[in-house]
């Protein structure tokens, strides 16, 4: 049995499929929030921003990650929004251990290029939108982590045997 671990970071940093690795390797139930999210309310996420808008997903975020108390054992993919309200922030202390998967610019756009699922980066110049958001959530990732791991360049296995020596 071990606590919970919280996987967050920008968009593109790796958080689901460092987290399916590192849920097999620690032997426990790997949980994705957007899956999950999008799941309960059977639509995509990009649906529920079109139809309802941010901030009515941040609510449903918000709510799901509160039922995440009750869970234990587990590695969770968050969204890479999630540390935007202080209050989710305090959430994510309270779920188990944060770590941010820290990524270059280059690294995330390489990753989310010509991606259609997220609704914040569907702009003509997303290297300036991911720079831009990038900058502005920094701080709140920092100070939301008990672990930094930069992830640039590495691949899974060596980014899952990092996170496993520092458990
Ligand atoms: C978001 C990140 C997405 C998803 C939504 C909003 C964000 O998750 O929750 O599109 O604000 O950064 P991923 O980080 O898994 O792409």
């Amino acid at each position: 049995m071990i606590d919970n671990i919280l996987l967050i970071g920008f968009m593109g940093s790796g958080k689901s499929t460092v987290g399916k690795e590192l849920s097999k390797a620690l032997d426990c139930k790997f949980i994705d929030m957007d899956y999950e999210i999008e799941h309960k309310e059977n639509r995509s996420i990009c649906d529920i921003f079109n139809t309802d808008g941010e901030d009515h997903f941040r609510k449903l975020e918000t709510h799901y990650l509160q039922s995440l108390l009750k869970t234990d054992n587990a590695i969770i993919s968050t969204g890479g929004g999630v540390v935007l309200k202080e209050g989710n922030r305090k959430l994510l202390k309270a779920i188990g251990k944060v770590i941010f998967l820290h990524a270059d610019v280059e690294h995330i756009v390489k990753n989310v290029k010509d991606d259609t699922t997220r609704p914040l980066l569907q702009s003509d110049d997303y290297m300036k939108t991911i720079t831009d958001m990038l900058e502005s959530r920094e701080d709140k990732y920092l100070s939301s982590a008990d672990i930094i791991i930069q992830t640039s360049g590495k691949s899974v296995a060596c980014i899952v045997d990092e996170i496993m020596t520092l458990l």
